[in-house]
């Protein structure tokens, strides 16, 4: 899939990661590999364990055992902040900033993250904007926008970062059907343009269309993984199966 050399080391290592919350064991062992230019779409039944796997992968939440390496690098050696710039999230729930426009809202990072001046950060926040078809949203507060419009203001956002992976927990769920394909069609521009992308996402059209690999997760533990035309027509586990096919009826849509 990548340009790289086989010697040089994953864009994203997940080695045997474990997670326990309580007594709970949420990750049992989690292991796998994504290189550069790779979308990989993460699906499993609800609490199976896909939002704390994202977490662990930009240390919003920390793990018991297992080790994560970016680039060759343990994250855990990484700078905090280093770690979530390189590593970019896009939530479900958009969380933007109310009380700062759209544009406002893609700066803020840039000026207190990457230090740019007021006149840099604008002209970024532009073409980020631009990139994500809201350049004539520009002063626009979050209540003015859709929900596929505030998302997008999320990508955007989290772009902005000039991010070697981006993270993407569900980023169409609250969306009204609607709304559901101007998310995806930037998601797939962004797959086209070489963007590593690790998705948890149930559009199975999506799935199929731009994913190259695709993880089933159940009780923590990675079942089944490979491209798409392997899972969805010749699974190994039949729980896979089951899984993709009833995603696949309720989701299966092409939005794109
Ligand atoms: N902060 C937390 N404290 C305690 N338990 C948690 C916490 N976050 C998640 N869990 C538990 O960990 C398990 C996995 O949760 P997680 O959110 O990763 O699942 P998920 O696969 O993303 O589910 P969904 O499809 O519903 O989003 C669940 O049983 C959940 O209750
Ligand atoms: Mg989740």
């Amino acid at each position: 899939m990548s340009s790289e050399s086989p010697s040089d080391p994953p864009l994203l290592r997940v080695e045997d990661l474990y997670k326990r919350y309580g007594d709970e064991e949420v990750l049992n062992g989690v292991s796998f590999d994504m290189d550069a230019q790779d979308v990989q779409v993460l699906v499993g039944p609800s609490g199976s364990g896909k939002s704390t796997l994202l977490r662990c992968v930009n240390r919003l939440t920390e793990f018991e055992g297992g080790r994560i390496a970016l680039d060759g690098t343990p994250t855990d050696e990484m700078d905090e902040n280093d770690l979530r710039r390189q590593v970019g999230m896009v939530f479900q729930d958009f969380n933007l900033f109310a009380h700062l426009t759209a544009k406002r809202n893609v700066m803020l990072g840039l000026r207190r993250v990457r230090g740019h001046s007021k006149e840099e950060a604008e002209a970024r926040a532009l073409e980020e904007l631009e990139q994500v078809g809201l350049g004539d949203q520009a002063d626009s507060y979050p209540a003015e926008l859709s929900g596929g419009q505030q998302q997008r203001v999320g990508i955007a956002r989290a772009l902005a970062m000039d991010p070697k992976l981006m993270l993407f927990d569900e980023p169409t769920s609250a969306l009204d059907p609607e709304l559901i394909g101007e998310v995806l069609g930037v998601m797939r521009d962004l797959a086209d343009q070489g963007m590593t992308m690790l998705c948890v996402t149930h559009e199975m059209g999506f799935a199929r269309q731009v994913a190259t690999d695709i993880m089933f997760l159940e009780g923590g533990h990675l079942v089944e993984h490979g491209p798409p035309e392997q899972l969805f027509e010749n699974p190994r586990h039949e729980r896979t199966a089951q899984f993709l096919d009833r995603l696949t009826s309720l989701h299966g849509g092409d939005h794109g």
